[in-house]
């Protein structure tokens, strides 16, 4: 069955590694990266954005398909399914949908209007046995062709919604959602470093997790990092794999343009990435 992420991540936390939660799309994104958490016998994070739960139909079906999915595959790692950057109604919806971990991000609003949401939703995911994941500051990330670097989290709210009971926090650090530019200053370990010694322990979520230096990925992991979100990594991953199978004609051979084929390098390029994720981010064998 799939479980809620308060264990996978307390364990990581405690044991200096991070859980990848990888954004999916659809069957084959789904499939890959459950056959990859498997195969590195790694708890993973499947993440599905509000969007994306509406490009595959609704939450409802999201949730069926991923259950009948790992158990058709027989996964016996810990998986979560998990609503990211989700709403106050979506992530209500979610947890009736039988998602088992949210992500509210009020970080939007006021921090007084964020607080008192994300209290709501703590108690509303808590009685479900739902884990939950708030946002404090902003990650940046690119629009009409613009990146904005985001709002470097202020410690003192931190603390303020880690006493809340929240599960594992995000915090805007310097993280970029999308390619990171040329002229990115880096990841701001001065402040996460003070997040950590507000936050008592607390598991601390690193957005924006394609295209991170492995060192400072590792530096993050050091200063309380338990959860890394990779959306862009696998989209480009799988973009490349399939235009590559194109451009060498593979589609006009045999059959080659059935779908199975024709997705099938996307899925394995997707897969290997996810794999080659989880041994840089220490999760490799703690299944
Ligand atoms: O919430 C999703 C992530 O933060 C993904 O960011 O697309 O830069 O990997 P990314
Ligand atoms: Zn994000």
């Amino acid at each position: 069955a799939l479980v809620s992420a308060t264990e996978m991540l307390k364990k990581a936390r405690a044991g200096h590694y991070a859980v990848g939660a990888f954004n999916i799309n659809n069957m084959e994104w789904t499939k890959a990266i459950l056959l990859a958490a498997e195969e590195a016998k790694s708890p993973v994070m499947l993440g599905v954005s509000e969007g994306a739960g509406k490009y595959m139909c609704g939450f409802k079906t999201v949730t069926a398909m991923v259950k009948e999915i790992h158990d058709y595959l027989g996964i016996t790692v810990p998986v979560a399914l998990h609503l990211d950057h989700g709403s106050y109604d979506g992530a209500k919806a979610c947890i009736e949908a039988g998602f088992t971990s949210v992500m509210f991000d009020g970080s939007h609003y006021d921090f007084e209007e964020n607080m008192e949401k994300s209290k709501e939703i703590i108690e509303f995911a808590h009685a479900r046995g739902i884990s939950v994941e708030c946002e404090v500051g902003g990650i940046g990330g690119e629009e009409d062709g613009v990146t904005s670097m985001g709002e470097v989290a202020d410690p003192n709210e931190c603390e303020k919604i880690a006493a809340l009971g929240v599960d594992f926090l995000a915090a805007g650090i310097g993280n970029i959602h999308g390619k990171y530019p040329a002229n990115w200053a880096g990841l701001n370990f001065d402040v996460l470093g003070k997040i950590q010694e507000v936050t008592n322990g607390l598991p601390l979520v690193l957005h924006g997790g394609s295209g991170i230096p492995a060192d400072q990925i590792a530096k993050a992991i050091s200063l309380g990092v338990s959860k890394i979100n990779v959306n862009t990594e696998l989209q480009l991953e799988f973009a490349a794999a399939t235009r590559k199978y194109i451009e060498a004609g593979k589609d006009n051979e045999g059959k080659g343009y059935d779908p199975r084929k024709l997705l099938a390098p996307g899925a394995e390029a997707i897969k290997a990435k996810v794999i080659a994720m989880m041994t840089e981010f220490g999760s490799k064998d703690k299944a």
